[in-house]
């Protein structure tokens, strides 16, 4: 008999068609455009997602003297040295497939666990729900309680991962200023430098606003008083977090960016204006 309870239990509906939520039959009783935003959603991301898979396979053009695409920094195979981007040696010169599909697991690793961009693909591409007071489609409902989405909580490792990568991309920005084609020395600033270091700037502040480095600065603690240092870093990290959405979305952007400016640059396509 208990067993039979714990079947019907598991059976029942839950989330918005659950025995204790109200029965409304209409999906919302919103009046206003709901859907734009989780319709933008899946466009930008199923667009984005369509070419930085196309580039990530591609393994060439991801290197215009000095600059280096993110998709494929740290550059470690072969390939890479022959390019002339292998900056950190080539620890996987036997690698014969792009080089990109070595590093993108952390930098996409992080991004896919983000707390923001769970709850803006869980919308747009899961309708899990759509919006706010819209009814979700689905019968069940077990949150990330279970697995596979348990995973999600991982995050807290990548955001380790991403600290390294945004430094490596600091690195490359710097090189970015360093002699222009042709030249043997010297520092020179184009239009691909401005894009790299504006790059970075947006990498470093959606890694820096994210809610685990606000939990690793000040979680655990019980006294504030007792640990100024980590306060301080825990108010300046709050602050950048509450426009982590708007980063997340900033640093997508000018990733792509920066990568296809590089891919134009190294298929010939367009020259770099250069400044100094
Ligand atoms: Fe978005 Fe951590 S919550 S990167």
């Amino acid at each position: 008999m208990a067993s039979t309870d714990a079947r019907e239990t598991a059976a029942a509906p839950t989330g918005v068609h659950g025995p204790t939520r109200p029965r409304i039959a209409a999906r919302t009783l919103r009046q206003d455009r709901w859907w734009l935003t989780p319709a933008a959603t899946f466009i930008v991301f199923s667009g984005f997602v369509l070419f930085a898979t196309y580039r990530a396979f591609a393994g060439d053009n991801f290197y215009a003297e000095p600059y280096l695409s993110p998709f494929y920094s740290p550059c470690l195979t072969d390939s890479c040295q022959q390019a002339g981007a292998a900056d950190f040696g080539t620890p996987f010169g036997w690698w014969s497939l792009s080089p990109a599909l070595i590093i993108l697991i952390f930098p996409l690793g992080f991004r896919m666990t983000c707390y923001y961009y769970r709850k803006a693909y869980y919308r747009a591409f899961w309708l899990s729900p759509p919006a706010c007071a819209v009814a979700e489609p689905h019968q069940k409902y077990t949150g990330e309680s279970r697995f596979p989405l348990i995973l999600q909580n991982v995050h807290r490792y990548f955001w380790y991962a991403a600290v390294v990568v945004a430094l490596i991309l600091t690195y490359d920005a710097v090189l970015a200023f360093g002699p222009a084609p042709g030249e043997s020395d010297g520092i020179h600033m184009g239009l691909g430098t401005l894009l790299m270091v504006a790059n970075v700037v947006l990498i470093w502040l959606y890694t820096l606003s994210c809610h685990s480095c606000r939990h690793i600065t000040g979680g655990r603690l019980r006294h504030f008083s007792k640990h100024p240092v980590r306060y301080r870093m825990w108010t300046f990290v709050s602050k950048l977090n509450a426009r982590h959405a708007t980063y997340a979305w900033y640093s997508l952007f000018s990733v792509a960016i920066v990568d296809f400016y590089i891919y134009l640059l190294a298929t010939g396509t367009i020259d770099d204006p250069r400044f100094f």
